[in-house]
């Protein structure tokens, strides 16, 4: 990507051009200038801030991640994997994740996002859309935000992704009732994998990966 390509994504008017499709080209644009974000911050009086939106997930090999609103393994290394990933970061949540983990994330900015005007959570920023969460995150110093759930979150926002770290557990759940979306390789590198085997803490196999959009 250079600044050639970036500029023609942002003039880009063909005959074919309308209202409906400006979701899709402002999210090609959002990633297209993610991908220059390194070079523009090189010349400090340019630097603009947009967040890296990275997805954290534990998924099992048919993509299930929750059932009746809980996890569906106890993985440890996986917590403090979590934990570590997020510490002090801007993470954003659906309601019903938020209710599975019962109380806000300590030491980080937990934003919350329902559709319902009363609801309140103590330790939670409360939002009632996608964009007011991402607003929200970018209030903060960070460059970051972790977007850490549930299923209808990750469906929604995994066009808006940049990186996806996932612990796969190597498992099935065919009982599950939440499920990851499926990681299309046409659009996902994977960019690191560190597997780890079956011990007393862990009753599966697991891999740490991180996927970057192409
Ligand atoms: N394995 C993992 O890494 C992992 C991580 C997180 C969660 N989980 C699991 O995932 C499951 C929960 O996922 P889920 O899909 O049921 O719920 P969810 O995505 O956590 O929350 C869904 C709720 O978020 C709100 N919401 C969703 N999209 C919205 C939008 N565009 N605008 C406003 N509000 C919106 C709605 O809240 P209201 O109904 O209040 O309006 C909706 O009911 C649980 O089993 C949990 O354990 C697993």
């Amino acid at each position: 990507m250079n600044f050639q390509s970036l500029v023609s994504i942002i003039t880009n008017h063909d005959n074919h051009d309308n209202h409906e499709n400006l979701p899709a080209r402002l999210m090609s644009f959002r990633r297209a200038f993610h991908s220059l974000h390194f070079q523009i911050f090189k010349f400090p009086h340019f630097q603009i801030n947009i967040m890296i939106i990275s997805f954290v997930v534990a998924a099992s090999e048919n993509n299930a991640i929750g059932k009746n609103n809980e996890l569906l393994w106890r993985l440890p290394n996986d917590t403090k994997f979590f934990k570590n990933i997020t510490w002090a970061m801007p993470c954003i949540m659906g309601r019903k994740t938020f209710e599975s983990l019962g109380k806000a994330l300590n030491g980080r900015k937990n934003i919350v996002i329902t559709r319902q005007d009363d609801w309140k959570a103590d330790g939670a920023i409360v939002v009632k859309n996608i964009q007011d969460a991402l607003k929200a995150a970018e209030g903060t110093d960070s460059k970051e935000v972790f977007v850490i759930g549930g299923a209808q979150i990750y469906k929604e926002m995994l066009p808006m992704a940049n990186k996806i770290y996932i612990t796969r557990v190597h498992a099935s759940f065919n009982d599950a009732d939440a499920f990851f979306p499926e990681i299309n390789t046409n659009e996902w590198k994977l960019t690191s994998n560190q597997d780890f085997p079956i011990d007393d803490k862990h009753a599966y196999e697991y891999s740490f990966q991180v996927w970057e959009r192409k």
